[in-house]
């Protein structure tokens, strides 16, 4: 049997890779909370997904305007889902996929990624994307590295691990008539990113 390129990278963030990715990263979250607040206070979801939390360092900030039993982090990584949920108590931790989210149509009002899509190769991109927005009911957001085109960059000792693309470009010509552009920004090292560029679409046809 081989091991599509989904698999080897999801194998490559569930094992020693993501574990010490988790242990780098884990006191850099602070200036997030600006970007998040903003972004709470313009959106007011109910409920929230991110699909490829990591430790939590963005849910912990939506968590000071959404209940923890409200959001939920979805990962590939134990040692991750571990650390979010001592990070904000009361979160739905689920170990699982991007590809096959588990839940239903439609159940979170906010669906987001930070840093995740560009994890994804080209075999399983469109997936993940309409993943997102099959669960999403009102909002799909991402935060990525962006390109034009879509270039493949070396990361820290693997080759096609990491991929910026037209993200937001992505998922406007995936779903016509169903996501529009609500806004697109820079995230930059003082917003506690890494000049991630960020986009947020709305569902057509909700109001109010
Ligand atoms: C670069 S980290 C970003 C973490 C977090 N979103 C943030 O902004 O700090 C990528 C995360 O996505 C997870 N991940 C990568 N591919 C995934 C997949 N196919 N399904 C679920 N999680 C995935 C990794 O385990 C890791 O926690």
């Amino acid at each position: 049997m081989t091991t599509s390129e989904a698999e080897r990278l999801e194998a490559l963030w569930a094992g020693r890779f993501g574990d010490e990715y988790v242990e780098r990263n884990l006191g850099a979250y602070d200036e997030r909370r600006g970007f998040w607040r903003s972004v709470m206070a313009s959106v007011k979801p109910r409920t929230v997904l991110e699909v490829g939390c990591n430790v939590g360092g963005n849910l912990q900030w939506v968590a000071e305007k959404v209940p923890a039993p409200n959001i939920t982090g979805i990962d590939v990584n134990q040692r991750a889902l571990a650390q979010l949920r001592s990070r904000v108590p009361g979160v739905n931790g689920v170990w699982g996929s991007a590809r096959d989210l588990p839940f239903e149509d439609q159940s979170f009002d906010l669906v987001f990624t930070m840093g995740v899509l560009i994890h994804q190769p080209d075999e399983s991109l469109p997936e993940v994307m309409d993943e997102m927005v099959r669960v999403a009911k009102r909002y799909v957001l991402c935060g990525e590295y962006f390109d034009n085109e879509t270039k493949e960059v070396h990361y820290r000792g693997h080759s096609n691990a990491l991929f910026r693309r037209d993200y937001g470009g992505l998922f406007l010509s995936r779903f016509p008539g169903t996501l529009n552009l609500s806004f697109r920004g820079l995230l930059t090292q003082a917003d506690g990113f890494d000049d991630v560029t960020w986009w947020l679409f709305e569902r057509a046809g909700q109001t109010g």
